[in-house]
């Protein structure tokens, strides 16, 4: 469902958000020198890359995305075990210590399946940390500027066929319980307020790097896009980004997210 194929090719200098959350996560995983390591979810490589880093042991990366994994593969091409695939076709068995899925989990189109197969992808002991938008109000700029596809004429009709591909759980808690209905027990479940100054066109970037992939994706609408569609909703969002700068020019921009941390007992 979701259309990371187009964003593939600038992903890797766009998705700002990601990687700041990423740099939390990695200290949450605490990867050590022997672990062997899968990245969840891996976009072109660049998390992987830095894990590569951090461990002498196996290094691999999956992405239902081939464009991503084409991405990664042409970043990458040695040291990293990098397939397509998905969360909910992982078959791995007790093959990795450790694994890292960061702003993945609301693509998981069946999260059961997904946390259960990574449950059985780790050895005993292994953990998983995941980072990932939270709550339906994720993020009140990016919802807010979105709402304005609703009331232009441009766009009003089919943003009314829109159908959201993400999952947002509002509580810490129930992310929680996911992990432990597949056997994980949870160390740490938190959903935080990330609050960040930035101009508008970084907020556009933002954008671009992780909600268009649903909101400007003809697979997430029950109707033909009509051709104007997507150039039309990209400038009512822009302008909306612009319309929230404040005196000194910059979005006060605010998500919210899920860090979790759990272990296979
Ligand atoms: C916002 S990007 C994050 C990429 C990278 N982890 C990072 O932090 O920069 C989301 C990635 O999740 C992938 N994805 C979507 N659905 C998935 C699934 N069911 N299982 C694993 N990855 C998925 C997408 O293809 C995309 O590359």
């Amino acid at each position: 469902m979701s259309n990371f194929t187009s964003i593939s090719p600038h992903y890797r200098k766009t998705a700002l958000l990601q990687k700041s959350a990423a740099e939390r996560l990695f200290g949450m995983l605490d990867i050590g020198r022997e672990d062997d390591v899968l990245d969840l979810g891996c976009g072109p490589g660049h998390l992987a890359n830095k894990i590569r880093a951090m461990t002498k042991g196996v290094v691999a990366g999956i992405d239902p995305s081939p464009g991503m994994i084409a991405e990664a593969l042409h970043n990458y091409p040695a040291g990293i075990e990098f397939s397509v695939a998905g969360a909910e076709t992982l078959s791995a068995s007790e093959q990795y210590d450790a694994i890292f899925c960061n702003s993945v989990f609301q693509w998981f189109r069946d999260p059961a399946r997904a946390v259960s197969n990574c449950h059985n992808a780790l050895r005993p002991g292994g953990r998983m940390a995941i980072q990932a938008p939270a709550r339906q109000n994720y993020c009140p700029n990016f919802l807010r500027a979105v709402a304005t596809l609703g009331d232009d004429t441009r766009t009003r009709d089919t943003f009314g066929h829109f159908i959201s591909p993400w999952l947002f759980l509002d509580t810490a808690e129930e992310y929680a319980a996911l992990f432990k209905n597949a056997g994980f027990k949870v160390l740490s479940s938190d959903i935080e307020q990330v609050p960040q100054l930035c101009g508008p066109e970084k907020v556009m970037e933002m954008f671009e790097s992780g909600a268009a992939a649903g909101y400007l994706n003809p697979d997430c609408y029950d109707v033909t896009l009509p051709s104007a569609y997507i150039g039309a909703a990209r400038e009512l969002i822009a302008q909306d980004f612009h319309a929230q700068t404040k005196t000194n020019g910059q979005v006060e921009l605010t998500f919210n997210r899920i860090y979790l941390l759990a272990h296979k007992i």
